[in-house]
C-alpha cells in the first residue's frame, strides 16, 4: 500500500454503499455536515480518507472515487449496534447536545468504542508517511489522537469536533470522561465550532484530568504517557460558497425552483425546513409554532406552504424512531386540519435529495426555518444564504447553532419560546425586500471570505506551526 502525507479519518467515507433497484452495488454521497464540508477539500489535495463505507460486514479494498483515495474500514452488525448506534449515537450524541434526550451508559458499548477506535487508528498507521499530518474528525473517534500519538510520535495530529462540546456539569455524567479527554489531548490541535465549545473542553481537562491550562494550551503532568502540548481553539466550519452561488445561477436550477412553486399552486409564501430527522433539530418545536400560526390565522392557510425535508437518519436507534412517529403525527394533524382538496399547507418529505435539487428548493423558498435546540454549526443555514445571491429570502436561525455566531443578520430565535418564535416567523414572512436584501448581502459578504477551503487551510496551517514549534522544543 502507498503512503500519504495527509490522512483524514472520519467515521464515514464521503460515499455510502448502496444496492441499486436492479440489485447491483453502487455508491451515493453520505449524509451530514461533515462530508459536505470535507469532500471538496479532499478532492483538491492528494490525501487519503479513512472511514466506514456504510455496508454491513463487508471488506472492501481501497479505491479512488471523485479524485479522493478512500480506505474503507469494515464494521460488523455488532459493531454497528454497540459502537455506532450505541456509544456514538445513544451515549455521546445526546450528551454532547445538552441531553435533549437522556444519554445511556453501558460498559459493553464503551468497550466496543475503544476497540473500533483502535481499528481506525491502525488503518491510519498503515498508510501515514513519516511526519505525515493526520486529521481526525468528530465524536465517533475521540480516542484516535492518543492511539496514534503513542504509536507514532513523528505524526502531526489534528482533531476537529463537528458537534458541540458540552458544559463540564453535563460532561461529568460520562463514566469514561477522563479517558475521552485524554484521547483528545493526544492531538496537537483540537478544533471546535464555537469559542464556548473550546472553553468547555479546557475546563473539563482542568476538572477531570491532571492537565493544566494556560490560555488555549493544555500541558500534561510530568508522569503522563504523552508529553505533547494540546491547543484548543474555535475554527468554525463553512461551505463551498462559490460552488453554491454558481449553482444558484444555473438556468436549469432556476427553472426548477419556479416549477416547484408552480406545483405547490403558487402560494404567496413558501417556507422551508431542511434537516436530518434528528431530535436536536427542533422539528417538533417548529411544527408546533407553524400549526399554531395557522390555527390563529396569523398565517392564512391558502397563502402559505411549509416544505419540510426530513432526511432519514440513524433509523435503528429508538429515540429516532420515536421522533419520526411524533413528527409524522404532527404533520397529519396540521394537514388534516388546514389542507383543502386543492391546497396543502405542509409538504413533508422523508427523503434526501442531491445538491442541485436542494439549491432549487432554497431558491423556491421565501423563508428558511432553522430551529435546532442544539447544533454544532448547521451548514443548511449557510447554504441557503449562499444560494440567495439575488438578495431575496429570510433566514430564521436558532441561537443554539454555531452558525448564529457568524450569521448575525439572520432573524435569531429561541426555539424553546414558541410564542416568540411565532412572532419571528411572522416578522420574516412580512419583511420588506430592502431589509431582506440588506441582511442577505451582509451575510453573503461573510461567506464569501469564510469558506470551507479557508477553514481547512487555516486549521492545517496552524497545526503545522504548532507541531514545528513543539519539535524544536523537544
Ligand atoms: C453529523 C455528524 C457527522 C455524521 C452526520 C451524519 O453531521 O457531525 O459525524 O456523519 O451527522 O450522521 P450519520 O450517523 O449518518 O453518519
Amino acid at each position: 500500500e502507498q503512503s500519504y502525507d495527509l490522512v483524514v479519518v472520519a467515521n464515514r467515507l464521503p460515499v455510502d454503499r448502496i444496492t441499486n433497484p436492479d440489485g447491483t452495488q453502487g455508491f451515493r454521497r453520505s449524509p451530514g455536515g461533515l462530508v459536505t464540508a470535507l469532500a471538496p477539500i479532499m478532492a483538491a489535495s492528494d490525501g487519503a480518507w479513512v472511514g466506514w463505507h456504510g455496508g454491513v460486514d463487508e471488506e472492501l479494498e481501497s479505491f479512488d472515487k471523485d479524485d479522493i483515495h478512500l480506505v474503507p474500514v469494515p464494521l460488523s452488525e455488532d459493531d454497528l449496534e454497540l459502537y455506532y448506534e450505541g456509544f456514538s449515537n445513544s451515549t455521546l450524541w445526546p450528551l454532547y447536545h445538552d441531553v435533549i434526550v437522556p444519554p445511556e451508559y453501558h460498559r459493553t458499548w464503551w468497550d466496543r468504542y475503544k476497540k473500533i477506535n483502535q481499528r481506525f487508528a491502525d488503518a491510519v498507521l498503515k498508510i501515514a508517511a513519516p511526519n505525515a499530518t493526520v486529521w481526525v474528525h468528530d465524536y465517533q473517534l475521540q480516542l484516535v489522537p492518543q492511539m496514534i500519538r503513542l504509536a507514532r510520535p513523528d505524526l502531526k495530529i489534528g482533531f476537529f469536533l463537528h458537534i458541540p462540546f458540552p458544559a463540564a456539569s453535563l460532561f461529568s455524567q460520562l463514566p469514561w470522561r477522563t479517558q475521552i479527554l485524554q484521547g483528545l489531548a493526544g492531538a496537537d490541535l483540537v478544533g471546535f465550532q464555537r469559542e464556548a465549545d473550546a472553553s468547555n473542553f479546557l475546563r473539563c481537562l482542568r476538572r477531570f484530568t491532571d492537565y493544566s491550562t494556560k490560555g488555549d494550551v493544555a500541558t500534561p503532568p510530568a508522569d503522563n504517557q504523552m508529553q505533547n502540548l494540546c491547543r484548543a481553539k474555535a475554527h468554525p466550519i463553512s461551505i463551498d460558497t462559490e460552488q453554491i452561488a454558481k449553482l444558484s445561477r444555473d438556468p436549469q436550477i432556476i427553472a426548477r425552483a419556479a416549477q416547484i412553486r408552480n406545483e405547490l399552486g403558487n402560494p404567496k409564501t413558501v417556507i422551508l425546513g431542511v434537516d436530518r430527522l434528528d431530535y436536536t433539530k427542533g422539528i417538533r418545536h417548529r411544527l408546533k409554532a407553524y400549526g399554531e400560526l395557522l390555527a390563529d390565522e396569523q398565517l392564512r392557510a391558502g397563502d402559505v406552504c411549509l416544505i419540510q425535508v426530513a432526511s432519514p437518519s440513524r433509523e435503528n436507534v429508538d429515540t429516532y424512531m420515536e421522533l419520526r412517529d411524533q413528527v409524522e403525527l404532527m404533520v397529519g394533524q396540521i394537514t388534516g386540519q388546514h389542507d383543502t382538496l386543492s391546497h396543502t399547507t405542509l409538504r413533508y418529505l422523508h427523503q434526501s435529495y442531491p445538491l442541485r435539487e436542494m439549491i432549487s428548493l432554497y431558491l423556491a423558498a421565501d423563508v428558511l426555518l432553522v430551529t435546532a435546540l442544539r447544533d454544532g454549526m448547521n451548514l443548511v443555514a449557510k447554504e441557503f444564504v449562499a444560494a440567495h445571491q439575488d438578495g431575496r429570502g429570510v433566514l430564521v436561525l436558532s441561537e443554539y447553532t454555531g452558525a448564529a455566531d457568524q450569521l448575525t443578520q439572520a432573524v435569531l430565535v429561541n426555539p424553546h419560546d414558541i410564542d416568540g418564535m411565532k412572532d419571528k416567523i411572522i416578522q420574516a414572512v412580512n419583511m420588506n425586500e430592502a431589509e431582506q436584501e440588506k441582511r442577505m448581502r451582509r451575510m453573503n459578504r461573510h461567506l464569501k471570505v469564510n469558506t470551507v477551503a479557508r477553514w481547512s487551510e487555516v486549521f492545517l496551517a496552524e497545526l503545522a506551526e504548532i507541531s514545528a514549534a513543539s519539535s524544536t522544543d523537544a
